[in-house]
């Protein structure tokens, strides 16, 4: 569960990103038709990441080992923490701000999220929105940061530790 949660939210913050990215010079119903599923992809990498974390406090993952440096761990623990961070405040902002406009978020289509209980200021929103773009710089450096980490085991320690998240790959 832990492994596929990992995967699911790592494709859709990519995918959502570059959904963002292709609205940004549109306008009117052009924009919205990439701010739409962005919002609901959004809103979907947040319920998948308090599943995960909820199911994280249930099912501790194995500990880590312990031949391993003890900056390393820190490293790769404070990685993780600031991912769980990101993963719930970049959407929940998002989801702020659309609030603020007056908006809820139309789930593909399916059913609509309501707008959360937050007062009707658009300046308000544009300033939430600000926050939330300026989020995905660390966002980006994190995932920079944890894929060398585990290219460096995997080629350089050939320790396994890929293996944990990519089963298979665990025995090298
Ligand atoms: C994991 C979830 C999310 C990620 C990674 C994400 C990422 C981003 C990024 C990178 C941008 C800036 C794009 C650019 O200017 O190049 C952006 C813009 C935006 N996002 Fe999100 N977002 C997420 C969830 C949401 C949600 C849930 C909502 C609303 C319900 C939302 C609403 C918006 C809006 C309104 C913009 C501004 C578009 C504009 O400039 O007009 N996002 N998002
Ligand atoms: C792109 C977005 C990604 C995000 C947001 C992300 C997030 C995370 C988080 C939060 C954990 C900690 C799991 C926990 O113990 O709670 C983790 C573990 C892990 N990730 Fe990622 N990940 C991403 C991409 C990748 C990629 C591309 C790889 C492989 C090249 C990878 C390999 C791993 C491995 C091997 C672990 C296990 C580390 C351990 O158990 O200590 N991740 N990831």
């Amino acid at each position: 569960m832990a492994i596929i949660l990992h995967w699911l939210i790592a494709i859709a913050i990519i995918v959502n990103w570059r959904l963002a990215g292709a609205a940004e010079h549109l306008e009117g119903p052009a924009a919205a038709a990439y701010m739409n599923p962005h919002k609901a992809l959004g809103i979907t990498v947040l319920v998948l990441t308090v599943l995960r974390i909820v199911w994280r406090l249930v099912n501790p993952p194995p500990a880590l080992r312990t031949d391993m440096a003890t900056w390393e761990r820190m490293l790769a623990k404070t990685v993780h923490a600031l991912f769980y961070i990101l993963l719930i405040a970049i959407p929940l902002l998002g989801w702020i701000a659309s609030s603020s406009f007056g908006y809820g978020v139309d789930m593909f289509g399916l059913f609509q999220v309501p707008a959360l209980p937050v007062a009707n200021d658009p300046d308000a929103g544009k300033w939430v929105i600000g926050i939330h773009k300026a989020l995905w710089t660390p966002m980006l450096i994190l995932v920079a940061l944890h894929i060398l980490g585990a290219l460096k085991h995997h080629f350089i320690d050939k320790d396994g530790e890929l293996g944990r998240m990519i089963p298979g790959l665990g025995k090298r």
